[in-house]
């Protein structure tokens, strides 16, 4: 049985509605525009959109793109603004000031801290990740692989909870370790500041995916005394569909650090035209290209909700919905063949909850046609996000109460909800 899990099992929905009055968070979800009857458990997807933002970006396209025209970049700080919003994020994620700045694409973003951290330690021919890693990142390292393999590819070796371990991998020839903090798929949570300490220890770089980790889970990289980090701005944190990563870079390695791509805004007097690459001081030699203004006047209006955010008060509920959910599966529709595949042990576990069950597919698509919408994630995982700012407790009781409904019904079982979209 649970023993973390605080939540009296004789819970109804008017406790979970009394849970919800007494919510100090309450507030926050009247700031998002969210759909009436829905439940939405996918921001560890795709975060909800607050209700500020269409204005913000209208404002931009308006007033500082069709009245500033090319002033902006000096008259509306465009050409900061990357730097500036990093500034913002950097409290959430335990980061000082000039330490993160924002990317491209997640993807991009590892690929660019990756090849700077390798490059932290020449002569190590080794990288180390998790077969459970979200594939791109171990995309991307094949290609970190490939670059700085001088007559061959770089070494990579997997870790994984079946073995083998970080334990058994890691050796003197290790220059950089690449591990997602809160997995993707199950919502486990590794210890952050041992994992980097373990890693230090050999020598080695840290570099963390914070993608399921930031806006959901108190993060201290400072404090860990980590090296290297990115994530993506478009699940907890709001920032909309496409909206740019973030690199943070210890203050410590920024002199040394050597980024993958050299572009003209990552150089030191971009605006002197000069022949060859320079690189910027600091965290700007992380920049690239001309960056997605439209998509950033989309974050900026969701961090404005997160100045006002206590990121303590956030995991606190975090926890309470993730516990409250675990309890209502384990006692209603765990006789049903649902299995809780998320760690048990507040510690180990993120903001999300996954659910091992048969033919989950199906059920995910019966459940978002009722409203509930969580995702799903091959070969047998429903996932659901349970994103503090806009989930209330009777969210969380609906949506078990919709999934015990379309189980018993076998409601599932209708042949439109077998049929695969292109994205899960
Ligand atoms: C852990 C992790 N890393 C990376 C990504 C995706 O990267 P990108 O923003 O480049 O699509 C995801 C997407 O969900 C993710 O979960």
């Amino acid at each position: 049985m649970n023993t973390e899990t605080s939540v009296n099992l004789t819970v109804d929905r008017a406790t979970c509605v009394a849970l919800d009055v007494a919510d100090p968070l309450a507030g926050f979800r009247d700031r998002f525009a969210l759909p009436d009857g829905v439940v939405y458990l996918d921001g560890n997807s795709l975060g909800a959109l607050p209700k500020t933002t269409a204005a913000q970006v209208e404002r931009v396209i308006t007033e500082e793109w069709g009245t500033g025209l090319i002033r902006s970049w000096n008259d509306a700080g465009w050409f900061a603004k990357p730097a500036v919003l990093g500034d913002r994020i950097a409290p959430i994620i335990g980061a000082a000031p000039g330490e993160v700045v924002l990317g491209d694409s997640t993807s991009a973003s590892l690929f660019q801290a990756a090849v700077a951290a390798v490059r932290l330690r020449p002569g190590r021919r080794v990288l180390i990740s998790e077969r459970g890693n979200f594939p791109t990142d171990l995309y991307m390292l094949e290609a970190v692989q490939e670059l700085l393999g001088d007559d061959e590819p770089l070494e990579r070796r997997l870790i994984d909870d079946d073995g083998p371990t970080l334990d058994d991998e890691l050796d003197d020839d290790v220059a950089v370790v690449v591990l997602t903090h809160v997995d993707y798929r199950t919502g486990r949570m590794r210890d952050l500041a041992e994992v980097t300490r373990q890693v230090q220890a050999a020598g080695a770089v840290m570099l963390w995916d914070l993608c399921h980790s930031v806006g959901a889970v108190p993060v201290d990289l400072n404090g860990a005394g980590a090296d290297f980090a990115i994530g993506c701005t478009y699940k907890y944190l709001n920032g909309g569909p496409g909206s740019p990563s973030f690199i943070w870079v210890a203050g410590r390695h920024q002199a040394a650090a050597r980024p993958a791509l050299t572009g003209w805004h990552g150089h030191a007097r971009p605006f002197d035209f000069e022949l060859g690459y320079a690189p910027a001081d600091g965290i700007t030699r992380f920049r690239v290209g001309t960056p997605q203004l439209l998509s950033m006047s989309a974050l900026e209006a969701s961090l404005d909700i997160w100045d006002e955010v206590d990121i303590e008060l956030v995991r606190e509920k975090s926890l309470r919905l993730t516990e409250l959910f675990i309890s209502l599966v384990d006692t209603r529709l765990a006789p049903r063949g649902v299995e809780v595949a998320t760690p048990r042990q507040s510690a180990r576990r993120g903001s999300q909850v996954s659910l091992r069950v048969e033919n989950g597919y199906a059920i995910m698509q019966a459940l978002i046609e009722r409203g509930v919408i969580g995702d799903f994630r091959a070969p047998d995982l429903m996932r659901f996000g349970f994103t503090p700012l806009y989930v209330s407790h009777t969210d969380v009781w609906d949506a078990v109460a919709a999934l015990e409904e379309i189980l018993a019904t076998e409601a599932w079982r209708e042949p439109r909800f077998a049929r695969r979209g292109a994205v899960t």
